[in-house]
């Protein structure tokens, strides 16, 4: 029988708690050959995560079909934040295929006008238009598209300078990368547009001097002119650890880009829609946006994905001149309004807040037993990020990362791969209708699972 790298077969514990139930070994025997075949008919990059196979998802729990029940924490990859398979937005998809429209293009449809106007009506001001597109890259694409041209019409050619972070993720279509800040995903890319650059994230761990003089004094070292600036992307949080900046440096940025007319940018593709205990991620630094991009949790299912930004931003194109093939596709709208009905109707942005704020004491108290191994423990709401790190220092520590993660998916709490700087972050992002029961049991599983990888 053949193995998965990583995973090579080994009893577990049977596990049967009301989320979790583990009664066959992992990977499951029985599952072996579709995982054979995913990896011989897709890239190997396919592979990276645990060789758990869905079955179905419901609410909190991901099922496979040998009887296996996991207590998710993964959300997909932050998808699903109005929980797996919720019935209204089963109903509202099939519903809407059922009439049947399946398709538009950029003709008009009802349902798309609905969504537009919905997410508008919900956003802070000055987003004022919302172009939808299908994955969170097009919206990070479009977006620095959009800040170019609005520096080049306000500035000329000069002014249409991208700033970002290091460490930042943005998708990983061309120009997405480009504005990424880790140098390893940037190797395939043989011109790197010099109007791109990146300055340190003031995270508070990989980067100690999180004043906000340190990103002016970077834009000098680099020889850009604050003048040429276009638009300051940043994730709202970054998802690599799960951090923040200080909301004292975001402010100083809204001003600064004021002063220079560059555009700020918040990729709230993994920060929208509640996750972080408000709706909108960037509201915790109390600035706006002037432009921002969503994905993920807009649906909480189907591929659909959103820029949100100002009038005159928004309408820089005439018609026709931005525009996707699947832009507002009927089945993806209806998804993603059905699914913004359960985010508001049932206030999970609160719900991650107060659940969260559980949570992060726990995790709290993880990193005081484990001072040597979690470097950092940072998140908001109902997302956190633990740094692992060599005994005693802030190396990344990627072994004990995965160790960790296929240790709770023995113990049936699902994780994703471990993400972030020298893949060491131990990422938390449960659906956000998760309870304080189900939270609770799933930090004492992580806390096992520590204890057991840690002392190894
Ligand atoms: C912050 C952030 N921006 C952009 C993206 C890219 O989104 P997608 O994978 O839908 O292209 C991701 C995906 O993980 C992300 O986390």
């Amino acid at each position: 029988m053949s193995s998965i790298p990583g995973w090579e077969a080994r009893a577990v514990e049977p596990v049967h708690t009301k989320y979790r139930r583990i009664v066959t070994r992992i990977p499951v025997p029985e599952s072996l050959p579709i995982l054979e075949k995913l990896k011989r008919f897709e890239p190997q990059t396919m592979g990276g995560q645990p060789p758990v196979v869905w079955d179905r998802a419901e609410g909190v729990c991901v099922f496979d079909r040998w009887g296996n029940q996991w207590l998710d924490w993964s959300s997909g990859v932050l998808i699903t934040n109005a929980g797996h398979g919720r019935p209204e937005i089963v109903n509202a998809i099939v519903g809407q295929a059922r009439k049947p429209l399946l398709t538009t293009y950029c003709f008009p449809n009802e349902i798309r006008a609905e969504l537009v106007e919905k997410l508008v009506s919900i956003s802070p001001a000055p987003l004022q238009k919302a172009f939808l597109l299908t994955t969170g890259s097009e919206t990070i694409e479009c977006a620095i598209k959009l800040a170019r041209t609005h520096g080049i019409r306000e500035g000329g050619r000069a002014k249409s300078v991208i700033v970002s972070f290091d460490r930042g993720f943005h998708g990983r279509t061309l120009g997405a990368q480009m504005a990424g800040g880790i140098p390893a995903l940037k190797e395939w890319i043989v011109n790197l547009d010099p109007g791109m650059v990146q300055v340190p994230y003031p995270d508070g761990f990989r980067t100690e001097d999180v004043r906000f003089e340190v990103f002016e004094q970077q834009l000098e070292k680099l020889g850009v002119d604050p003048r040429n600036v276009a638009g300051v992307l940043l994730e709202t949080y970054q998802g690599g650890g799960s951090s923040f900046c200080p909301k004292q440096y975001i402010q100083q940025l809204r001003k600064w880009c004021d002063i220079h007319q560059a555009l700020l940018i918040f990729d709230e593709v993994q920060a929208g829609f509640g996750r972080t205990g408000k709706l909108f991620g960037f509201e915790h630094y109390e600035v706006a946006a002037d432009l921002a991009c969503f994905g993920k949790g807009l649906s909480s299912s189907l591929p659909i994905s959103a820029v949100l930004g100002r009038q005159d931003v928004m309408d820089l194109y005439p018609p026709g001149a931005m525009t996707s093939t699947h832009t507002g596709n009927p089945v993806c709208a209806a998804a993603a309004l059905a699914n913004l009905e359960i985010i508001l109707r049932e206030n999970l942005a609160q719900n991650a807040f107060r659940v969260g704020g559980v949570m992060h004491c726990k995790l709290a108290g993880l990193k005081n037993r484990f001072p040597e191994r979690i470097g950092a423990h940072h998140g908001m709401g109902l997302v956190a990020g633990l740094q692992m790190v060599t005994p005693g220092g802030k190396e990344p520590d990627g072994q004990l990362a995965s160790a960790i993660v296929r240790a709770a998916v023995e113990k049936g709490l699902l994780m994703f791969a471990p993400v972030g700087f020298g893949g060491a972050t131990v990422k938390i992002c449960p659906p956000l209708c998760i309870d304080e029961e189900a939270t609770a049991e799933a930090v004492q599983v992580l806390e096992e699972c520590i204890a057991e990888c840690a002392s190894v």
